[in-house]
């Protein structure tokens, strides 16, 4: 069996990795643009006040909302049929908490969608990626505060209510699972908290940093729920997905400690899926909340609202697998929000990230085996540097052959009977990391002009990767060579 025909090759970003522009045209600052850059100890720092001699990757970013039309433009050139971006929520509610949507963002991306149809490009749109409104951190300690559905659900209903033509396919909140980890707690949870460096401040796990994690979760929850229903009534051929950092994770070794231990992790996969897909919390949460000591408010009506907002489809970022085991010294390994034991079969990334395409196609199956309903792997690719030689040309061959072991994986996965409906690799174009802030690890089929300081001419140019998905795309996945 081959991709479907109508399968969805395209490629992905965020709007606080690429759009720039960060105070332009009403929009308000989001906690992404309280990030800096990664100079200190190759940790982004977190800043309540943007600090005038401080550098924050996400105010110019790689200048989309000036240049999206020559973006999209290439996007359109290598074939793509999906281009998945997400919403700045501050460029459409600055403060979160505004009554009336600010309309220079309204018809900011009302605009880009427009260019995207004209291409017939198919938008995927996720509406909250790491882009919280800052002032409903500093007023409300994000999502630990149940008013932040009501925020959230007003806004989807401008998204909705705007956009029902133009956008089908919709992403209620972006690896949605960070939030059970610390690196979440700026982020995703929106927590307030002190100036610090953002990757490991991610608050220490005690008792109440847990129940605050899944409060926040829970809110998150309902305010997805909320809107898949919402999103239907609007328009009732509207697909509403969830989406989740997809974990693959190995036993260390057959030492059955080890596979429980890995099970155990797997279950966290599976957590946000069975309450998004499911509609209901997994059988496994009452001893889990009961080993974390915590307990969590679940007001009247919100396992009725969980039942009714159960999602269309399934998507997933995945970049690499790791392994658990009890052993302590085995050698660790880490990802921007996977962390785990290395595994010696693997080789890793510039960023020593563990590539394994295989666990790409056994972590689909074990996914279709528990859901049963589409999948789109919305994020996966390689981040690495990248050299321009003298003529300007971009030899990332190692950028082809991670991107199509993957794809011969997926294929795998679609012949296993997986039904998989689409394909959007991250970064399709360079953008901002969100972990290091760096912008030398490039994800890109296009080439972006600027470096880790911010300098650079912005230029945008094709690399090899560019003319080989072209091909890919042309030919439905049948020509990786
Ligand atoms: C995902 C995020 O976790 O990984 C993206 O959804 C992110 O926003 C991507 O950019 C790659 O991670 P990084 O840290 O290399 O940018």
């Amino acid at each position: 069996m081959d991709f479907p025909k109508d399968f969805f090759w395209g490629g992905a970003t965020a709007a606080n990795q690429v759009e720039g522009a960060w105070n332009e045209d009403g929009k308000g600052d989001s906690v992404c643009d309280h990030m800096t850059g990664g100079a200190v100890d190759k940790h982004r720092y977190f800043t309540n006040k943007i600090q005038s001699d401080a550098y924050y990757p996400s105010h110019e970013g790689i200048d989309f909302y000036h240049r999206y039309k020559e973006d999209i433009a290439l996007f359109a050139e290598m074939g793509f049929r999906m281009f998945r971006i997400s919403i700045n929520w501050t460029r459409i509610f600055p403060n979160g908490d505004d009554e009336n949507p600010n309309q220079k963002g309204l018809d900011f991306y009302k605009s880009v969608f427009e260019e995207c149809r004209k291409y017939d490009i198919e938008p995927l749109v996720t509406i909250s990626h790491y882009e919280l409104p800052y002032n409903l951190m500093e007023k409300y300690d994000g999502w630990t505060n149940r008013k932040c559905i009501d925020f959230y659900i007003r806004y989807c209903n401008t998204l909705f209510t705007e956009y029902k033509n133009l956008v089908k396919y919709w992403l209620t909140f972006n690896e949605i699972n960070c939030l059970t980890m610390s690196v979440g707690d700026i982020l995703s949870g929106g927590f307030k908290c002190e100036d610090g460096p953002a990757q490991v401040m991610g608050l220490p796990d005690t008792k109440e940093q847990l129940r605050k994690r899944y409060q926040a979760l829970h809110h998150q929850f309902i305010a997805s729920a909320k809107a898949v229903k919402l999103g239907h009534e609007i328009n009732s051929e509207f697909r509403i997905g969830c989406m989740i950092a997809g974990g693959c994770v190995y036993p260390y070794n057959c030492n059955p400690d080890d596979v429980l231990l890995a099970q155990k992790d797997m279950r966290m996969n599976y957590f946000c899926g069975d309450v998004q897909v499911r509609g209901e919390y997994p059988y496994f949460t009452k001893r889990m909340f009961d080993e974390f000591g915590i307990s969590i408010a679940i007001e009247e009506g919100d396992i009725e609202i969980l039942k009714n907002g159960k999602v269309d489809f399934y998507s997933l970022s995945y970049y690499m697998s790791t392994c658990r085991t009890v052993d302590e010294k085995a050698l660790k390994t880490t990802g921007n929000v996977i962390m785990g034991v290395k595994n010696p079969y693997l080789k890793a990334s510039d960023w020593g990230w563990q590539i394994d395409p295989k666990g790409l196609r056994y972590l689909l199956n074990e996914l279709y085996g528990r859901y049963q309903i589409p999948i789109m792997v919305v994020e996966n690719g390689l981040g690495a540097i990248d050299k321009v030689e003298v003529d300007g040309s971009i030899h990332d061959s190692y950028r082809i052959d991670y991107l199509r072991g993957h794809i011969k994986q997926m294929k795998e996965a679609i012949n296993d009977g997986v039904d998989l409906i689409g394909f959007t690799p991250w970064g399709c174009i360079d953008l901002v990391s969100i972990s290091t802030g760096e912008m030398k690890k490039r994800y890109g089929f296009i080439y972006v002009d600027k470096d880790n300081a911010g300098n650079g001419t912005l230029n945008r140019s094709r690399k090899d990767s560019f003319y080989w998905y072209k091909k890919v795309i042309a030919s439905n996945g049948q020509n990786l060579t």
